[in-house]
């Protein structure tokens, strides 16, 4: 098998014959074969389990024929290397027993090690980088995303414990923003060590902020995350999240190669409002994937045309797929990406 490099050309802007295309949560519960692995084992089961998890992270490869494969993890796994006990609870998410309210809480957190209590996650990712071919993405929570589970304890709506810390306390605010940068850098610097080629930071809930309060409270920490793994030529992706789209003018003095799109601004839209110097992946609503196939390769089509206008386009969902999505619809919308794009772009 020869090695497809499209995901990664499409990061640099190098032009492809065809778009390359994965999806967030490509690994899940719409899949019968991973709910039946879900029966024995909890995530965090899997993860220490570097065959298993590396096993897990390969079979979407496989069954949607898609460009990249996304490490079988969680943005809450390097958070047990601070020092927090935390759980992935079926339905709800990532809960922690003890959240951080305090100063002193937040001067507790170690700094990660990334060989030593997170082998497992090294060694999944050197069984992968021999057995794929097709690159391997890793990822790293931004710190904004990360301080809210660890602040709120569980998933939230309002943010409002996290947004209190702040807003009341900006000195702890920092000091928490450093640390988990710190926490991304190590983390991604060791995963493009042993094998990833590429990194994606999530700040899946950072579009619950104002432009102001982006610009003053996050901006600083994720500028710096890129700006220090400068020196990797391995393409870097900042995915803003969900409702980010206000926010896009504020990223355009990043160090990283593309900015991950939600659906509710287009792909024009976002490359404008990113200033053009990024590549671009997104943005397909994942809801649109209930709809019959023909409804499903309109927005595809759509998404498509726009995003080959420029050099530098990966496609993708704007969020992650629901457990609700179908393997099949999957695959075939695949096939479609790349047939439809491959004609689109020889014309
Ligand atoms: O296939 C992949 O995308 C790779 C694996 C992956 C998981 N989590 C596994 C997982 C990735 C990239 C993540 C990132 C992640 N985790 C994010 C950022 C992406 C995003 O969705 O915005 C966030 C916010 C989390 C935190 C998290 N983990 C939540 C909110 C939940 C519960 C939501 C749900 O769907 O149940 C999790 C659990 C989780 N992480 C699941 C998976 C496959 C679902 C539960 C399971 O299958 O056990």
């Amino acid at each position: 098998m020869t090695y497809n490099d499209t995901f990664l050309k499409a990061c640099k802007k190098v032009r492809v014959d065809q778009v390359p295309v994965w999806y967030m949560r490509q690994a899940g519960r719409y899949d019968p074969e991973y709910r039946a692995i879900k029966e024995k084992y909890s995530l965090l089961d899997i993860c220490r389990q570097p065959e298993l998890a590396a096993e897990v992270t390969m079979m979407p490869v496989r069954k949607l024929g898609v460009d990249a494969a996304i490490l079988y993890s969680d943005i809450m796994n390097p958070v047990a290397s601070l020092g927090i006990d935390f759980d992935i609870v079926k339905n709800i998410g990532p809960v922690i027993d003890n959240p951080i309210r305090s100063r002193s809480d937040v001067e507790r957190l170690k700094p990660i090690d990334p060989e030593g209590d997170l082998g497992h996650v090294l060694e999944t990712i050197r069984i992968l980088d021999r057995e794929l071919t097709v690159p391997l993405i890793s990822f790293a929570g931004a710190p904004f995303t990360i301080a809210s589970y660890l602040i709120e304890g569980r998933p939230s709506k309002n943010y409002l414990r996290t947004k209190a810390m702040m807003y009341g306390d900006p000195q702890t605010w920092h000091l928490l923003m450093d640390k988990l940068g710190d926490m991304a850098i190590a983390y991604m610097r060791a995963h493009i060590a042993n094998g990833a080629k590429a990194v994606q930071l999530f700040d899946s809930w950072v579009g619950a902020l104002t432009p102001a309060d982006f610009r003053e409270y996050v901006l600083p920490v994720v500028t710096r995350i890129f700006a220090e793994l400068r020196d990797l030529p391995q393409p870097k992706i900042y995915f803003p999240g969900v409702a980010s789209g206000e926010l896009l003018p504020e990223l355009r003095e990043l160090d990283c190669d593309v900015i991950g799109l939600d659906w509710r601004v287009t792909l024009t839209e976002g490359r404008r409002r990113t200033g053009g110097r990024y590549a671009v992946q997104g943005n397909l609503d994942p809801t649109v994937l209930t709809a019959p196939m023909p409804v499903i390769e309109r927005y595809a089509r759509q998404i498509i045309d726009e995003g080959i206008a420029e050099p530098g386009f990966v496609f993708n969902l704007g969020h992650g797929l629901f457990p609700e999505a179908s393997l099949e619809k999957l695959k075939e919308l695949t096939s479609y990406i790349h047939e439809y794009s491959r004609k689109a772009i020889a014309n």
